[in-house]
């Protein structure tokens, strides 16, 4: 072996850390592209088609990121001064730099939620009605899979009962479907079924499907012309677009079902990490491509793991005082899974 060459590392970070393929990185290179600007990119508007047929919506939009996506669904529905129900461990409330009250002038809401899950009757309790003493709650921000839950999946009926009673109340709900399709997967729930649960859906093109960039919002027409206003105001109206749409495009065609590879990943990971003593996990609850475990038992601070693990080849990310996460995905063998489960052995044995 040549010693120059770096020891493989395993990247259990995100399913953001995922390189474009072969096939993907053709279709983007082949991609017919024009100035989205003026509307005129036919590939970015080939998968605004896609994706709003695909989630049962009008239409759709193209945009840089999940957290654009989210910003956008709340500005375009709510108004200043309005409060915003939202789980508290979602991604707008802790990893989107306050842009709910700088962009939209909004209060979060946060409710605790379990493993990121919220259900009817908190929403019941906490959509109190209006006064005019008190700000206007117009919108529910939910999120599936959930990522600070460790995957968790909302399942039809939850996210439909949740939804029911915010509507019931008169608020509209916004779905942060980052990982969106994982659910699907992992339920075989069709995402236009989740997506009627919701006046917008996001889902990211960037994770678990394995695209290089973008997300897509999706809604009302109405909702997305509006939304197009607002991309633009910050700063996300792009031009030639359609490389980056082809690669979704290619995602959407060849990385959904094999998310189902990323889960047995893994359920495996979490099977393994189970058996290491001083972590703690059930594996059970591992219900997609995301694992969180507990270190407080294998006398490592959650920083120093971290540094030592990555010395040993394996990355993760701190997930909380004594909290990993790793994530499996489209860049990750069954055999990097073994590999990763020997390295932390290892690591922990050590400490
Ligand atoms: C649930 C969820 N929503 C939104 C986002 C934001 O996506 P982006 O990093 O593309 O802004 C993430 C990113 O990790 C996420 O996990």
């Amino acid at each position: 072996m040549n010693a120059s060459i770096a020891p493989h590392v395993i990247d259990l970070r995100s399913d953001t850390v995922t390189k474009p393929t072969a096939g993907m990185r053709r279709a983007m290179a082949a991609a017919e592209v024009g100035d989205d600007v003026f509307g005129e990119d036919p590939t970015v508007n080939r998968l605004q088609a896609v994706a709003a047929e695909l989630l049962g919506k009008e239409a759709a939009l193209f945009v840089p990121s999940g957290t654009m996506a989210n910003q956008l669904a709340i500005r375009c529905q709510t108004e200043l001064g309005d409060e915003v129900l939202i789980e508290r461990g979602s991604h707008p409330f802790n990893y989107e730099v306050a842009g709910a009250a700088a962009i939209s002038g909004v209060q979060l809401i946060p409710l605790d939620g379990r493993r990121g899950l919220l259900d009817a009757a908190q929403i019941a309790a906490a959509a109190r009605p209006p006064a005019a003493y008190l700000a206007p709650i117009t919108l529910l921000c939910l999120e599936n899979t959930h990522n600070r839950g460790g995957g968790s999946v909302y399942t039809l009926e939850r996210l439909t009962a949740v939804s029911e009673a915010a509507r019931r109340r008169g608020l509209r709900v916004h779905l942060d479907g980052a990982r969106l399709f994982n659910a699907c997967v992992a339920t075989g729930t069709p995402a236009a079924d989740f997506a009627r649960c919701a006046e917008s859906v996001s889902f990211c093109l960037s994770k678990g499907l394995g695209a290089p960039v973008g997300s897509v919002l999706a809604g009302p027409r109405q909702l997305i012309a509006r939304a197009v206003r607002f991309r633009r105001m910050l700063g996300g109206g792009w031009r030639q677009a359609g490389m980056l749409a082809a690669a979704g495009l290619y995602a959407l065609e060849h990385h959904v079902e094999r998310l189902a590879e990323d889960h047995a990943n893994a359920r495996r990971l979490a099977e393994g990490l189970a058996t290491i003593e001083g972590v703690l996990l059930d594996p059970a609850t591992v219900e997609t491509n995301i694992v969180v475990f507990d270190i407080a038992g294998a006398g490592l601070e959650v920083n120093t793991a971290v540094a030592r693990l990555a010395e040993a080849g394996v990355r993760l990310v701190p997930f909380g005082p004594t909290l990993l996460r790793a994530v499996t995905h489209l860049d990750l063998r069954r055999g990097d899974i073994e590999r990763a489960l020997h390295l932390m052995r290892q690591v922990f044995r050590a400490s």
